[in-house]
C-alpha cells in the first residue's frame, strides 16, 4: 500500500502523523510512504531523516493526497484536505466528528474511509489511541500549574515542592482518569501534597495501591470538594464522562472561597470544562484571572510539546496503522477494535455516537466493511 502523510495545517499544529521511526516500520513491512516536505518541521524531523527511513519526499499535499492509498495524519482534515479525499482511500486521524457537521459532510461527500483515533478501543475497554494525548496533558498541566502559580505570573508565589523547613504546595486533582493519574504523579514527584478526587471507587482504590500512601485519595462530593479547593494552590480539572460535556464541579461562587493567586487549570476545558468560569484559551495566551484565582484553560494541551506528544501518538497509533496497511479493508473486519475506530465508509456514518449527535443514519461498521 502507499501511505501518505501530509504536513499538518491546522493553527499552531506542531505534531506529525508519522514520525520516522513509523516509517521505517511501514517500510519493513513492504509499504511504499510518502511525506509531504517539511512534514516533520515541528518535530526537528527533516526531510532527510524521513529519507533515510525510506520515505519518499512529495513537493506538495496535494500530490500526497493523490497519490496514496491511505493518508496517515494527525488533526482532522480541514476544508482544503477534505476536498482531496476520495472513495477508496483510507483516513486514519482525529476526527471528533460529533461537534463538527461541516467536517462531516465533507467526509461524507468525499466517499473516504475515515477511521478516527478517538474512538478506536482496546480489550480492557479504553481508548488506547487517546491515551497517549491525557498523558501528555495530565504531565503538563502540573508544570503549567506551577509556572502560573509564580509571582510574577500572577500567582501566590509558592514553590510546589516547598524546601527543608517548609511546607510543599498542596495540589488537588479533579478525576482520577489518566490525566489525573499523570497530573498526580507529577505533583507528588515535585515534592508537592497531592489529593486526588474521584467518583469512582475502585479507581480511588487502583490509585490508592499505585501510590502507596504517597497520595491522598478522597470521595468526590461537594463538601470534600470545597475543602480541597480552599486549601489548594492548584486544582487540576480532569473528570470525564463519556459522551457528555463535562459537569461544572466547580461554581464561580466557590472561587471567594480559594486562595488568591491559586491556580485552577483546567483540562477537561476540551468537553466544555468543569470549572463554571473557565473559556478555552490558546498557548499564545494561555491565562486569565477571575476573582484572584488563575485560570488555566487551553484547549490543545499536547500542542505546547510537540516533540514528545507526536511519538507518544506515533507509539499508539503504529500497530493498528500497520493493520489497516497490510490488510486494507479487512483490518476492520478482522478486529472489533480497530471497526470501533471506523467512522465514515462511502458517505454513511458508522459510528453511533456522531449518527446521534448529527441526526444521520447509522450503519452499523460490522456491515459496512461486510458489504464493502
Ligand atoms: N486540554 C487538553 O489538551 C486535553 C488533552 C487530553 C485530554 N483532555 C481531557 O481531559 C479529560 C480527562 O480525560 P481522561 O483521559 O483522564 O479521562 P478518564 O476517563 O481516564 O478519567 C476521567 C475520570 O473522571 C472521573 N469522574 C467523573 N465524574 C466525576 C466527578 N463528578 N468527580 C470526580 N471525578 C469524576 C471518572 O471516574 C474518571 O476516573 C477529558 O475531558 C479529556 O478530553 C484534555
Amino acid at each position: 500500500m502507499r501511505v501518505g502523510c501530509p504536513k499538518e495545517i491546522k493553527n499552531h499544529e506542531y505534531r506529525v502523523g508519522l514520525t520516522p521511526g513509523s516509517v521505517r516500520e511501514y517500510v519493513a513491512h513492504g509499504h511504499e510512504v510518502l511525506v509531504e516536505t517539511g512534514a516533520g518541521a515541528g518535530i526537528g524531523a527533516d526531510d532527510g531523516a524521513y529519507a533515510a527511513a525510506g520515505a519518499r519526499i512529495a513537493k506538495t499535499a496535494a500530490d500526497v493526497f493523490a497519490r496514496s492509498d491511505m493518508i496517515v495524519k494527525v488533526k482532522e482534515p480541514q476544508p482544503n484536505e477534505w476536498v482531496q479525499l476520495r472513495e477508496g482511500q483510507i483516513l486514519y486521524t482525529y476526527l471528533h466528528l460529533a461537534p463538527d457537521p461541516e467536517q462531516t459532510k465533507g467526509l461524507l461527500a468525499s466517499g473516504v474511509t475515515a477511521v478516527a483515533y478517538e474512538t478506536v478501543t482496546d480489550e480492557r475497554g479504553g481508548l488506547p489511541l487517546l491515551a497517549p494525548m491525557s498523558e501528555v496533558a495530565g504531565r503538563l498541566a502540573i508544570q503549567a500549574g506551577a509556572t502560573a502559580l509564580q509571582k510574577a505570573n500572577g500567582g501566590r508565589g509558592v514553590l510546589l515542592g516547598g524546601v527543608p523547613g517548609v511546607l510543599p504546595g498542596k495540589v488537588a486533582v479533579i478525576g482520577g482518569g489518566v490525566v489525573g493519574l499523570h497530573a498526580a504523579r507529577m505533583a507528588a514527584g515535585l515534592g508537592a501534597d497531592v489529593t486526588i478526587l474521584d467518583r469512582s471507587i475502585p479507581r480511588l482504590r487502583q490509585l490508592d495501591d499505585l501510590f502507596a500512601g504517597r497520595v491522598h485519595t478522597r470521595y468526590s462530593t461537594v463538601e470534600a470538594l470545597e475543602e480541597e479547593c480552599f486549601s489548594a494552590d492548584v486544582i487540576v480539572g480532569a473528570v470525564l464522562i463519556p459522551g457528555a460535556a463535562a459537569p461544572k464541579l466547580v461554581s464561580r461562587e466557590m472561587l471567594s472561597g480559594m486562595k488568591k493567586g491559586s491556580v485552577l487549570v483546567d483540562v477537561a476545558i476540551d468537553q466544555g470544562g468543569c470549572f463554571e468560569t473557565s473559556h478555552a484559551t490558546t498557548h499564545a495566551d494561555p491565562t486569565y484571572e477571575v476573582d484572584g484565582v488563575i485560570h488555566y484553560c487551553v484547549a490543545n494541551m499536547p500542542g505546547a510539546v510537540p516533540v514528545t506528544s507526536a511519538h507518544a501518538l506515533n507509539n499508539a497509533t503504529l500497530h493498528y496503522g500497520l493493520q489497516l496497511a497490510n490488510k486494507g479493508l479487512k483490518a476492520l473486519a478482522d478486529d472489533v477494535h480497530l471497526r470501533n475506530g471506523l467512522n465514515v465508509h462511502r458517505g454513511r456514518i458508522t459510528n453511533r455516537a456522531v449518527a446521534d449527535a448529527l441526526g444521520y443514519e447509522l450503519v452499523e461498521p460490522a456491515k459496512a466493511v461486510m458489504a464493502a
